[in-house]
């Protein structure tokens, strides 16, 4: 049995039973990280210091730790209405959200399906695009195309479609007829790259191979992430989500944007498909809705979208899918304070100013022994380091060890990239703050 020695309240002595998500669990209950507090930008952490949280807690917290408004309207709401089915019956706040997050989406996605992840929102994006051809009479179309060094979450859906091979390894023969396009990040070609990179537009053009090898007939949907956040943060190179909304069209294929990490401003607008001027058929989001305060996920769709699926008798379900959660009304109610907050703080504009702030900062830390490359985009960063000889992750293990122990931070690791992507409300002075920590971070394991 683990024991933890100090002795704060609240504080549990025996750490075994909880079998942590994605997380080296006998290393943690050797020498725990835990965080008992937040605020703004800050964790408190249980031997009582005060930590700058670098990473939004897990690309989510957008609008800071523990803001006031939102810490109250889910209050408010637990006192007033806990729960209601989401299956038959309804409450207002879950379509007071639906039309303010469809007001906040480009052009015509206007139809919410709320879930409770981004995994689950990832699902019901696929389930529905196989859904929509099937009613249209082209039921063929069942393939999904995703993407190497995708990530979709870990549902059998998401994992199928994403393209990180230690979380599809053991998981059986997944989800069938799934493809990938291959990664656009390429180091010889997009080293050191602010923003988007100029190099990797053509890599869009392997969907038309996937075409011609599958036929378009059998073709349901592709899925990618705008941004590739959890591997490492690889931003689009410029003009490649055009060209595949142009091959998607050609083939009437739909176009799901993951923007679970990019929605609710992480690279400025509300959604990364307007940084980038394209319209995707659906848009999957979670993590920023609710500024990471209570889970919520859900899929954007367009208005075609939902039509197609209002035929047949009315007193019928139209779409055999939901969750016993969806639409929350604790998610919900924190969803609309947090769209205030986004709002009234006008936190994406600030997000936007902020991007060449923050890209500098991450970018003076080219020329650290050990760091292979540097991306920024948005508020996110990531920072490749050199594998340690002893194997893949052990230093980027032992940064995010020394970033939390040693540096008052906390960072996340992809491998051995640390990824940054503080909160919208960060400020020039944390910035600089967290690239301090980092860089120091970074020569102690160098
Ligand atoms: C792009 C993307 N999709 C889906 C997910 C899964 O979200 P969740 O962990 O809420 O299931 C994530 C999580 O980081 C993500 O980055």
């Amino acid at each position: 049995m683990s024991q933890v020695e100090h002795t704060a309240a609240g504080v549990p002595n025996d750490l075994e039973p909880y079998w942590m998500p994605f997380t080296a669990n006998r290393a943690f209950k050797a020498a725990p990280r835990l965080i008992v507090s937040a605020k703004g930008m800050r964790l408190g952490t249980a031997d009582g210091r005060s930590v700058i949280d670098a990473i939004a807690g897990m690309w989510c917290c957008n609008a800071g730790h523990n803001r006031d408004p939102i810490v109250a309207a889910i209050q408010r709401q637990a006192a007033e209405l806990d729960y209601v089915t989401a299956f038959q019956f309804g409450h207002p706040g879950a379509f007071e959200l639906a039309a303010r997050i469809a007001a906040l989406a480009p052009g015509d996605l206007d139809h919410v399906f709320f879930c409770n992840s981004g995994s689950e929102a990832v699902d019901t994006a696929l389930k529905i695009a196989l859904a929509f051809h099937a009613i249209r009479g082209e039921g063929s179309r069942t393939r999904l195309i995703g993407r190497e060094r995708g990530y979709h979450g870990v549902g059998f859906g998401g994992i199928s479609v994403g393209g990180i091979v230690a979380n599809r390894k053991l998981f059986g023969t997944l989800l069938a007829g799934v493809d990938h396009l291959p990664t656009t990040y390429s180091r010889d070609h997009q080293a050191f790259t602010k923003g988007e990179p100029e190099w990797g537009a053509h890599l869009a053009d392997e969907l038309e191979r996937i075409v011609a090898l599958h036929d378009a007939s059998t073709i349901a949907a592709v899925i990618v992430e705008p941004m590739a956040g959890s591997t490492g943060v690889l931003p689009a190179p410029k003009g490649y989500l055009q060209r595949l909304r142009e091959i998607c069209d050609r083939h009437r294929l739909l176009l799901i944007f993951d923007e679970v990490i990019t929605g609710f401003g992480r690279l400025g607008p509300c959604f990364a498909a307007e940084r980038y001027g394209v319209q995707p058929d659906m848009i999957t989001f979670a993590k920023g809705v609710t500024s990471g305060t209570v889970p919520m996920g859900g899929v954007l769709v367009r208005k075609g979208l939902y039509d197609t699926f209002m035929r047949g008798p009315e007193h019928l379900v139209e779409l055999f899918h939901g969750y016993t959660y969806s639409a929350h009304p604790l998610a919900c109610a924190a969803g609309l304070a947090t769209l205030d907050v986004y709002r009234d703080e006008d936190l994406f504009a600030r997000a936007a100013a902020l991007e060449p702030v923050f890209a500098d900062a991450v970018m003076s830390l080219k020329g650290l022994p050990g760091v292979l490359d540097i991306r920024t985009v948005g508020l996110a960063a990531g920072i490749d380091l050199a594998p340690h000889p002893d194997g893949p992750g052990k230093r980027g293990f032992a940064a995010m060890n020394e970033a939390f122990h040693r540096q008052d931070a906390v960072i996340r690791l992809a491998g051995d990239t640390i990824a940054l992507s503080p909160s919208l409300i960060v400020t020039a002075d944390e910035i600089g703050e967290i690239v301090d920590k980092v860089a120091r971070t970074i020569r102690a394991v160098g």
